[in-house]
């Protein structure tokens, strides 16, 4: 499908992780010069485990600091806070019933994160049925993500394909845009490199934050969790904690794969590279979220974002409303 419009959201659960970096937002600053793109900042799903609230508020307004620090134009692309727009909530309604109890059910991240829960809340399990409200809103064609979120997407599809089905076409049915592995899809935990890094994983040393200070990236890699051996070499299945930091080293320094490959004799020289790669890189992200970090600097972005995106999504919930039998209060 043509590369027209995109849409993708970021929870603000907690600062930015490097995989979030080179498996997503990477990703969204290039395709804002070729497509039309809406960026969000996914509260209401953040609220589907507990959240401080004071720190929630907080961390929605430092997520959306660091998607301009990374380099996202707030006047070229729609950069908005999902609770700012309520036609999510109402879309993901009238999803809701368009879905089954058993394809939800099915979803690794809710089996995964059900686990780790004390209680498991509703709002955990229909999840992807508002994952898949924000995208189908905007007619988004493609939707930049890492690998861990493709199961969500494929659900989107399904969703779509159905109410298509039933109610004539209406959505558009996204892509998924996903680099392979060897491009950022999936960047791995520095202590177990066969689980993907995440922030909510409770060793700090397992992921590098965009915000973690260059003595603290130095020493998180040096302990980051190497094979067997000595060789540099990309090979998955026996190097996976090797083939990770090549990866990153190769995103970060814009060296290819093969380039990196064979090129050290043991690992202490390659661990230094591949921290001055990451300082390097993050350093001019972190100059402009301390200066972003201004009060107001952010907030009016917010406010014109939110206003472009209901324009769009107002219009589309009223045709989803009308679609499946609601009397409009417009119509009154
Ligand atoms: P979230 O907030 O967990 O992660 C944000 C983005 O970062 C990607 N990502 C990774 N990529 C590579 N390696 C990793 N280790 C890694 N960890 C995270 C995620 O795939 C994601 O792209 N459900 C989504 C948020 C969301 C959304 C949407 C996304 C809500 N509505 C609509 C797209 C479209 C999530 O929890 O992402």
């Amino acid at each position: 499908m043509e590369l027209k419009t995109v849409f993708s959201g970021v929870q603000p659960s907690g600062a930015l992780t490097l995989g979030n970096y080179l498996g997503a937002i990477r990703n969204f600053v290039d395709l804002q010069h070729k497509a039309k793109c809406y960026f969000c900042v996914v509260d209401q799903h953040a609220l589907t485990i507990p959240q401080d609230p004071a720190r929630l508020r907080e961390r929605t307004l430092d997520l959306a600091r660091l998607f301009i620090a990374c380099g996202l134009d707030p006047d070229i692309s729609t950069i908005f806070v999902q609770s700012h727009v309520p036609a999510h909530s109402q879309l993901s309604w009238l999803l809701e019933c368009m879905t089954y109890v058993g394809e939800l059910r099915r979803m690794t991240q809710f089996k995964e994160k059900s686990r780790t829960q004390e209680v498991v809340t509703t709002g955990l399990f229909t999840y992807p049925v508002l994952m898949a409200a924000d995208i189908l809103l905007y007619d988004a064609t493609h939707v930049p993500v890492g690998d861990d979120q493709k199961q969500h997407l494929e659900l989107c599809r399904n969703i779509a394909n159905r109410f298509n089905n039933r109610f004539g076409e209406t959505f558009v049915v996204p892509e998924p845009y996903i680099p392979p592995r060897q491009a950022g899809g999936r960047i791995m935990s520095l202590t177990d490199p066969t689980k993907k890094m995440a922030k909510s994983d409770e060793n700090p040393d397992s992921y590098i934050l965009l915000t973690d200070p260059p003595d603290v990236i130095r020493a998180k890699i040096r302990k980051a969790t190497t094979d067997a051996g000595r060789e540099v070499i990309y090979d998955e299945k026996t190097k996976p904690g090797v083939s990770n930091l090549m990866v990153i080293l190769s995103l970060c320094s814009g060296l290819r794969l093969d380039e990196i490959s064979g090129r050290y004799d043991g690992y202490a020289q390659f661990k230094k590279d591949v921290a001055e790669a990451v300082i390097a890189k993050l350093e001019p992200i972190q100059r402009r979220h301390r200066e972003l970090s201004e009060p107001g600097a952010i907030e009016h972005a917010l406010a014109i974002g939110a206003t472009r995106a209901e324009a769009v999504a107002s219009r589309k919930l009223a045709t989803v409303q009308d679609k499946m039998g609601l009397v409009l209060r417009e119509s009154l």
